[in-house]
């Protein structure tokens, strides 16, 4: 996942921007954003002095972006993923996580205020994404930033965190004690998912490269097989009550689904299908 820093673009400050007291609408009425005018590579996109900024709706947060990440759905739908529900809808605004200051909130909002430091990502469908220098997010996605991450750290965890977090607490439902085994642990996802799963008190093993294998264990797997160099299936010798497939190629669905207990999840990031076994 890569990160973008965007404290060098240098947004007006929001002493210079019209305000309304006592209004939802008491923000900046245009910014800057990357867009995406048509389907492609990096090079469609444009970076544009004056794009509007949307009055904000009650329950919403306005968001002055210190950093922003990318992930892969973001370069799927840059690509074209989504043509036939986005290409009406062009230009984009790309991009689902942001951390930066909250500068402005709806009238409902009641737990963030302005002024204090936030992270969060909008749900995969949002169209007004978060590359541009103020993102608007609804309260419930949006959560105070801890004083011990900076801002380009917060913008690389929510929305893979939130993914791995869908997968194992709303889909498999883990709970102490479970097996979990994590394909393709040295990604973002794989990352989050083993951190979660340790946290409930799960048994994970995952698989990975060779250069992963110590932040996995540190990070509490109990086991972190080398995908590159060992052969999966005579390593891992028991089955797992789910597992969490983020590679997706047959060969790992294969593996996932043989290394399954009966009536475990199988679990994978590469299509929309959940199958429970
Ligand atoms: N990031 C998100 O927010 C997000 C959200 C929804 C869905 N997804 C989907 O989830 C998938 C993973 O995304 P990600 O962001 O976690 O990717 P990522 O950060 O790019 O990580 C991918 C990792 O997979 C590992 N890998 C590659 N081939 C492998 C194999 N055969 N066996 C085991 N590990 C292997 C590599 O780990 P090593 O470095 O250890 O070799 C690589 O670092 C993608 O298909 C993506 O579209 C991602």
């Amino acid at each position: 996942m890569a990160v973008l820093k965007l404290q060098s673009l240098k947004p007006r400050p929001i002493s210079e921007l019209s305000m309304k007291v006592g209004s939802i609408r008491c923000y900046v009425s245009s910014c800057r954003a990357v867009l995406l005018p048509r389907f492609g590579g990096p090079e469609v996109l444009q970076l544009r002095p004056d794009v509007p900024v949307p009055d904000l709706k009650p329950n919403e947060v306005l968001v002055r972006a210190r950093a922003v990440s990318i992930n892969p759905l973001d370069t799927r739908i840059r690509s074209g993923y989504g043509r036939s529900i986005f290409e009406p809808l062009l230009p984009l605004i790309l991009g689902r996580d942001v951390s930066g200051e909250v500068a402005a909130v709806g009238a409902s909002v009641k737990s963030l205020t302005v002024g204090q430091e936030v992270f969060g990502a909008l749900h995969p469908t949002a169209l007004r994404g978060t590359y541009t220098d103020y993102a608007i997010l609804t309260e419930d996605e949006l959560s105070p930033k801890p004083a011990s991450l900076t801002h380009v750290e917060a913008s690389a965890i929510p929305f893979a965190a939130l993914t791995a977090w869908r997968a194992l607490k709303c889909t498999a439902r883990i709970t102490e004690g479970q097996r979990l085994l994590v394909i393709g642990g040295g990604g973002a996802v794989g990352f989050s998912a083993i951190q979660i799963a340790v946290a409930a008190g799960c048994h994970v093993t995952t698989t990975c490269g060779n250069q992963s294998i110590s932040r996995l264990i540190a990070a509490g797997a109990e086991q972190a097989v080398d995908y590159t160099s060992e052969d999966i299936e005579s390593v891992i010798k028991e089955k797992f009550d789910a597992v969490l497939d983020t590679i997706g190629v047959p060969e790992t669905e294969r593996i996932g689904i043989n290394l399954l207990n009966r009536g475990g999840h199988y679990m994978t990031l590469q299509s929309s299908i959940t199958l429970s076994l």
